[in-house]
């Protein structure tokens, strides 16, 4: 805490080397350390700074994926950070508690840079919200996913001949860690789960069917808890579940093929085939008590009533509207306090998903459990068109833009990607 009050954390972005079960050798990055970055957390209300130091030899970003706050402080391509330099953004955390994330945005090589390892999480608390499992690392526990392809002891981010995803791993760490698993203490674990892949879409439930309760999306807690046994994450996409493992036993969370939408061969280029094992979690014989899952967590934002439409058609994979993504052109210009429905539509017959900056949207006319809650990245199947009801209420700046874009990284860097003030 500075003397100002303003809570200050200081992230280096550095590159090293990693075990990640394939040799000491792999050459990865990381942020203060050489593989993924710490858990940054604040409280809703709390000023805060981040110094981000640039200890890589080519510049980058970090990006808040999930925050809301002014456009220059955003860590998108606009801000970037040359190496040897410091670029230290500051913002008023306002919003509720939530498991956001932070990640480099540069344009044209965010994927390679996240692939490296560069990402963490960032969790804003609320001390006002209701009790929950809430003990990290041993109730409340971050549970990073990313698939990883390796060529000897190298992270290999070449994508498959005929897909055009990106990168699709046959191995999974979760926090940086091969063949994961959790020691469970307490009846019930709260899991922050981040799909921080390049582009796979993960379908989670537990190898026993054992059941949990979906409690929060992206942007924060949902009205009520929802009991499902299996839930799907695209790329970007967070979601908290508590799960009560019974005592003595080992389920494994895993994923199972995803319902991509897509046609037979579209699925199987995006890894939707695929099954996958997560996270074994080890209860122990004896289960210590911990906080219940109360039956009302949130009351739902106020977002208003809309005024403006937008439309958004994903034509290709490299292109909005029609458009590829271009630095210079501002494509959406928003009025500060408006309500807007962003009617999104995939017409591209690929695989997408699609996320706002500054902004939680809420999804319309769906009955799915969970998109209940707060968003900033859904899942965009293939000829579905989605209508996000988002408002805009603050942080007016004509000249440095947001940006909305797909979650496949590959996709964004290729140009599936436009921008949108707001003034
Ligand atoms: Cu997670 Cu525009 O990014
Ligand atoms: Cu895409």
């Amino acid at each position: 805490i500075a003397p100002d009050g303003t809570r200050e954390f200081d992230l280096e972005l550095r590159s090293g080397t990693t075990d990640l079960g394939h040799g000491p050798g792999t050459e990865t990055w990381g942020v203060n350390g050489s593989y993924l970055g710490p858990t940054v957390r604040a409280e809703r209300g709390e000023p805060v700074r981040m110094n981000v130091r640039n200890g890589l030899d080519e510049a980058s970003t970090l990006h808040w994926h999930g925050m809301h706050l002014p456009a220059a402080m955003d860590g998108g391509p606009h801000q970037m950070v040359d190496p040897g330099t410091t670029w230290s953004p500051q913002w008023t955390v306002d919003q509720p508690a939530a498991t956001l994330w932070y990640h480099p945005h540069l344009h044209g090589a965010t994927a390679e840079h996240v692939y490296r390892g560069v990402a963490g999480m960032f969790l804003v608390d609320d001390p006002a919200g209701p009790v929950l499992p809430d003990r990290y690392g041993i109730d409340d526990v971050p549970v990073i996913v990313q698939d990883k392809k390796f060529d000897g002891d190298r992270l290999d981010d070449g994508a498959a001949m005929f897909s055009d995803t990106g990168v699709l791993g046959d191995e999974v760490l979760v926090n940086g860690t091969p063949g994961p698993y959790l020691d469970v203490t307490t009846e019930r674990v709260r899991l922050r789960l981040l799909n921080a892949s390049n582009a796979r879409v993960y379908r989670f439930g537990f190898d026993t069917g054992l059941g949990f309760e979906l409690i929060g999306t992206d942007g924060g807690l949902l009205p009520k808890p929802v009991e499902m046994t299996s839930l799907q994450l695209s790329p970007g996409e967070r979601a908290e579940i508590v799960v009560a493992v019974p005592a003595g036993t080992s389920p494994v969370l895993r994923s199972t093929p995803p319902d991509l939408g897509a046609d037979f061969w579209g699925t199987r280029f995006a890894g939707g085939a695929d099954t996958m094992d997560i996270l074994q979690l080890r209860a122990a014989d004896r289960l210590e008590s911990n906080a219940v899952v109360p039956s009302a967590l949130a009351a739902p934002a106020d977002l208003g009533v809309p005024s403006v439409t937008r439309e958004f058609d994903l034509t290709s994979s490299t292109q909005i509207n029609g458009k590829s993504m271009d630095m210079g052109r501002i494509d959406e210009v928003v009025t500060i306090g408006t309500t807007e429905v962003w009617e999104v539509r995939n017409v591209s017959g690929g695989v997408h998903n699609f996320h706002v900056h500054d902004v939680q949207f809420q999804v319309l006319d769906t009955d799915d459990p969970a998109l209940t809650g707060p968003k900033d990245t859904v899942y965009l199947p293939p000829g579905r068109t989605l209508r996000l009801l988002m408002r805009f209420t603050d942080f007016s700046d004509p000249s440095t833009p947001y940006m909305f874009h797909c979650h496949l990284l590959r996709h964004e860097d290729n140009g599936l990607m436009g921008q949108f003030v707001v003034v």
